[in-house]
């Protein structure tokens, strides 16, 4: 993109960060954001009449708006949690579930959409595990087959963290209504797409978006879940902050998103999520998804063209973002990440990505190095990357 934006993320001075599916980097004004909320109007939200409370109030809801307008959602739908693996689990644990209900995952998830699900195997409900193709693209027949009339939920990730292939969720959507009827759930991991492509959840048919605040340039501490029917999902965690009354015996909840949010929230950082989002919005998702797909496209064919070398995930630029995967022949992935960090301060990711299952479905059991690009990376970034790896690749 260009230098305004290289002037927010002051931390690039010094390093190549290639790392952000793990975590973006944060922008000065969502610093800015966060800090003001302790400087200027530190209190807590919706309980006081004073001031400070108001004003407070007012700017945590609206982040909520915002968040919701960002993925095409209404205001109330938008539960602020602590990252996309609570916002996962707020699913498995609000939903009743009984002996014999069915879930339909896959291979390609991170263990976020993954663990939530075996542990239901405990209550009776049987998880169904459905294979992409080695380059991590799917056959949707596969799920055809797999979703049936006991099929409960449907827990997918839009966009693969080790792979970076995008999954058709729509025809996935329709599927689930089809096969499952009306009572079958699409729970949509989003994050890695979220923070990358524009989203919007009444085109893509899901009814529960999970994703990452601090993927998308929020601060740590933020995750997402977005709900359709908010009133069908049960709370997990129960307390101050999300009823209407309480009596000795009984309670009424909340409407709205107050009902999933007991207790005090990260206040700072859900006011830092909505900065995050007009941050995003000024620069424009359309944008932001071409920078990078014209970055990965040089990612994979320069990769390509080193020996030594192999790349995972599909070639097809439009079935994937900017998130490649790579091994070098007799190099440990970690060694070649620490080899990256050490001769260019390239920061990557290695190892299994918390996609273990999938790691030993590629027989990658040292799993693989990851460069990961985001909307501050730059061409010449790529340029000294590439120029690295060929270096590690020859040494060997
Ligand atoms: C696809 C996917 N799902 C879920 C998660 C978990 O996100 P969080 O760390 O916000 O819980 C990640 C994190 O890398 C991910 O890439």
């Amino acid at each position: 993109m260009n230098e305004r934006i290289r002037a927010d993320f002051p931390i690039l001075e010094d390093i190549i960060y290639m790392d952000s599916a793990a975590t973006s980097l944060t922008p000065e004004p969502v610093l800015e954001a966060v800090l003001s909320y302790y400087r200027e109007y530190n209190a807590n939200v919706g309980r006081g009449v004073h001031r400070l409370s108001q004003v407070v109030s007012q700017k945590y809801q609206n982040a909520h708006r915002k968040v919701a307008e960002f993925i095409g959602a209404n205001e109330g739908e938008v539960i602020f949690t602590k990252n996309a693996t609570e916002a996962i689990n707020m699913v498995a644990y609000g939903l009743r579930w009984a002996k014999g209900d069915e879930v339909v995952t896959t291979l390609l998830e991170h263990h976020s959409n993954f663990l939530p699900w075996l542990r239901l195997r405990e209550q009776g409900v049987r998880v169904k595990i459905v294979e992409p193709s080695k380059s991590g693209i799917f056959d949707i027949s596969d799920f055809e087959q797999a979703i049936g009339d006991r099929t409960k939920l449907v827990a997918v990730t839009q966009v693969s963290n080790v792979l970076g292939t995008i999954s058709p969720i729509k025809e996935m959507a329709a599927i689930c209504k089809e096969n499952g009827g009306e009572n079958t759930l699409l729970l949509v991991d989003g994050a890695q797409s979220v923070p990358h492509i524009p989203i919007n959840v009444e085109e893509l048919g899901c009814d529960f978006l999970a994703f990452s605040g601090h993927k998308m340039l929020g601060p740590t501490g933020t995750g997402i879940l977005w709900v359709k029917n908010p009133h069908e999902l049960e709370p997990t965690f129960f307390g101050g902050g999300m009823i209407e009354t309480v009596s000795r015996d009984d309670y009424t909840l909340a409407g709205g998103y107050e009902r999933f949010e007991a207790g005090t929230p990260h206040i700072a950082g859900g006011i830092g999520l909505g900065r995050a989002v007009d941050y995003l919005n000024d620069l424009g998702m359309e944008k932001i998804r071409v920078h990078e797909e014209s970055l990965a496209k040089i990612l994979l064919e320069g990769l390509r063209d080193i020996e030594k070398v192999q790349v995972y995930g599909s070639t097809n630029l439009s079935e994937r973002i900017g998130v490649v995967s790579f091994t070098i022949t007799g190099l440990h992935p970690h060694d070649i990440a620490l080899m990256l960090d050490e001769a260019s301060d390239i920061l990557v990711r290695s190892g299994h990505h918390c996609c273990m299952p999938l790691m030993h479905y590629l027989g990658l059991e040292d799993g693989t190095v990851r460069a990961s690009v985001y909307l501050y990376n730059t061409k010449e970034e790529v340029d000294t990357f590439l120029d690295t790896v060929e270096g590690i690749a020859k040494v060997v």
